[in-house]
């Protein structure tokens, strides 16, 4: 078994908060993620797969179609965008790198699965003292 990991980077607004709650006990939970008005983070998405070596081309998976699938499905709904408000499988769900990472997980692993290899991690730094690891459970 080898794990092969694709890097990309990405942009995007949220705030941290839950609507029930005041300003108050938004901040004292969530800090200054929760201040109303946005604010934006540089992510950088790790995607790890796993699989058997092929012997013909010595790859587990091709990597160049690893990076258009991320792309495709994932990148291009959250680069720029604002997590809150406009990505479909962010809907209903507080903005955290938490959710962010499981629900990536989500949608990449059905993908990643008709390659013949299999999701490992999804990792994302929000900055660079902070980050978080999915492995699907
Ligand atoms: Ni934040």
């Amino acid at each position: 078994m080898v794990f092969v990991t694709r890097r990309e980077r990405f942009s995007a607004a949220h705030k941290l908060f839950r609507e029930e709650w005041n300003d108050e006990q938004n901040f004292d939970v969530f800090g200054k993620c929760s201040y109303p008005n946005w604010h934006g983070h540089n992510y950088i998405l790790y995607v790890t797969i796993k699989g058997e070596l092929n012997p013909e081309t010595g790859f587990v998976v091709n990597i160049k179609k690893l990076s258009e699938i991320i792309k495709e499905h994932v990148i291009s709904k959250l680069d720029h965008r604002n997590l809150n408000i406009d990505v479909d499988f962010m809907k209903d769900t507080i903005a955290s790198t938490e959710n962010l990472a499981i629900a990536i997980w989500n949608v990449l692993e059905p993908i990643i699965n008709l390659l013949g290899v299999h999701l490992h991690k999804i990792k994302i730094e929000e900055t660079e003292n902070n980050f978080v690891e999915y492995y699907g459970s």
